[in-house]
């Protein structure tokens, strides 16, 4: 343990705290990856009395000039080349069942081990020179990192009540870790879910963010869903889960083909909004869900109602509604249409059409279209993933014969007004869309003089004439 303490900041504060005679720890997640084999770049160090105080003189002896303290915290800290330091003196905390707000006191290394959320976040090593890099784990932490569980140092559900967001980080532990949650932690869980309600949605989302970015996202959402987490801050979501039968045929569990999406995707990209794309890509199912004798259940319309979910939901969990959500819309709204490309025969004006659709983001949707082949038939798989890969081929004959990713019609508006000498109307628009429509189906190329052409052909239809400029 002493040689994984070699960064100079930890020699700096045993030098302190052995002139002041004082204790302190290095503690919570850093020792817990350092035990891992993972590196942090945050550092949490707690003393017995004031953790400023210390700050002070640990950053006056490293030359430190900057020293942030937040006083009602109680905290202090300081940078080091790339890392944080934080200093804390010990505590104790209780906390009110209505609020989030701690009453907090001075207390022992003990004490403030026994408030932290889990066993394995709990563990501390001394940093002064008497017992330097010696772990102090009384609540079993290394065991329970060998075992690889996720376990509160107190009774749960009082773990749980001081601060309900802690439900949410088990989760997202053992998502990021592989680790399983402990029965009894576990059972707290289902049996506080409903008590998350008091916590922002915005730490809500920190969480499940971690949670979509790991490895296996079907890991965290499979233990959200179960605990009863899930419908507290996302009900479409939990209303993905089920099968209904009738007579004799089922449609597929939605959730269950949603987290083996996000699964197949995980490895292709690391991009937040497209796994949240994945997420989302079929939360129109349940409400447009039917049964008919002769076609079965059918989720008619699924993408567009999905498009028209998002903002809604965006705007609940206090995601950004910015162009951030604009993609997840577009990823959505498009889903199904490569699919549909592989189905048919695939004709150069269909992948015209996607890619002006798709512009810029046709690669993810691909990845997402990919993804969402999720038959237990391999054959069928292998035969669509095939066939992707010719829909891809296509688009890059195109694309560099067409340029149609992100083109703009080659005449303006403005054009067509100065041309026929007409003001804004809806002539202008008929015209530049049938530019735009007879690019696409391949009737002219993309090209000024054919689209010029084609322009006065229009015009010429809606009764207008050139203006002929002096
Ligand atoms: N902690 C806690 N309860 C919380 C948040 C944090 O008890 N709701 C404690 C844990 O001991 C944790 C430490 O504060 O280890 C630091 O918290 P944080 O920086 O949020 O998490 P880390 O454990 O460092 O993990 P990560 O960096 O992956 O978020």
């Amino acid at each position: 343990m002493k040689k994984s303490l070699n960064h100079p900041v930890f020699q700096v504060v045993a030098e302190v705290l052995k002139e002041e005679s004082r204790q302190g720890y290095a503690i919570g997640g850093y020792v817990r990856d350092l035990l891992l084999g993972r590196t942090s770049k945050d550092i949490d160090i707690v003393v017995l009395g004031s953790g400023i105080d210390l700050a002070r003189k640990v950053a006056d002896r490293l030359g430190i000039r900057q020293v942030s303290v937040f006083k009602n915290y109680g905290t202090a800290m300081i940078r080091h080349g790339d890392l944080e330091v934080e200093f804390v003196g010990a505590r104790r905390e209780s906390y009110r069942s209505d609020s989030r707000k701690p009453l907090v006191e001075n207390g022992t290394l003990e004490d403030d081990q026994k408030r932290r959320d889990f066993t394995i976040n709990a563990l501390a090593i001394c940093l002064h020179p008497s017992c330097y890099g010696e772990l102090v784990d009384p609540f079993n932490g290394l065991k329970d990192l060998k075992k690889q569980v996720i376990r509160t140092p107190m009774d749960p559900e009082r773990t749980f009540s001081d601060d309900p967001l802690r439900m949410m980080r088990a989760i997202r532990f053992a998502a990021q870790l592989h680790f399983a949650i402990g029965d009894q932690t576990y059972q707290a869980i289902e049996s506080n879910a409903s008590r998350l309600q008091i916590v922002s949605n915005e730490r809500i989302m920190e969480e499940l963010h971690k949670i979509l970015l790991s490895t296996k996202p079907s890991l965290g959402l499979k233990l959200l869903e179960g605990s009863g987490l899930l419908r507290e801050f996302f009900p479409e979501l939990a209303d993905l889960k089920g099968v209904d039968v009738r007579e004799g045929i089922r449609h597929k569990d939605n959730f269950f083909h949603t987290l083996e999406v996000l699964d197949n995707l995980s490895p292709h990209t690391d991009k937040l909004w497209l796994r949240w794309a994945a997420l989302l890509h079929d939360i129109g199912k349940p409400p447009t869900k039917k049964f008919s004798p002769s076609l079965g259940w059918t989720f008619h319309g699924h993408d567009y109602v999905g498009y028209r979910m998002i903002p809604g939901i965006f705007r609940r969990l206090k995601l950004p509604m910015n162009e951030k959500m604009k993609y997840v819309q577009k990823l959505v709204l498009l889903h199904l249409r490569p699919i549909a490309l592989v189905d048919d025969q695939v004709t150069d004006s269909a992948v015209r059409r996607l890619l002006y659709d798709a512009g810029d983001d046709v690669e993810d949707l691909m990845l997402l279209c990919e993804a969402d082949i999720t038959s237990k038939n391999e054959k069928r798989v292998r035969r669509y993933l095939q066939n992707f890969k010719k829909v891809r081929q296509k688009m890059r004959e195109i694309e560099e014969k067409d340029r149609i990713r992100n083109f703009q019609p080659p005449i303006t508006g403005e054009l067509i007004m100065e041309t026929f000498g007409i003001k804004p109307s809806r002539q202008v628009g008929i015209i530049k869309d049938a530019i735009k429509e007879a690019i696409l189906d391949g009737e002219i190329e993309n090209d000024y003089h054919q689209a010029y052409q084609l322009m006065l052909e229009k015009g010429q239809e809606l009764g207008l004439e050139p203006v002929h400029r002096r």
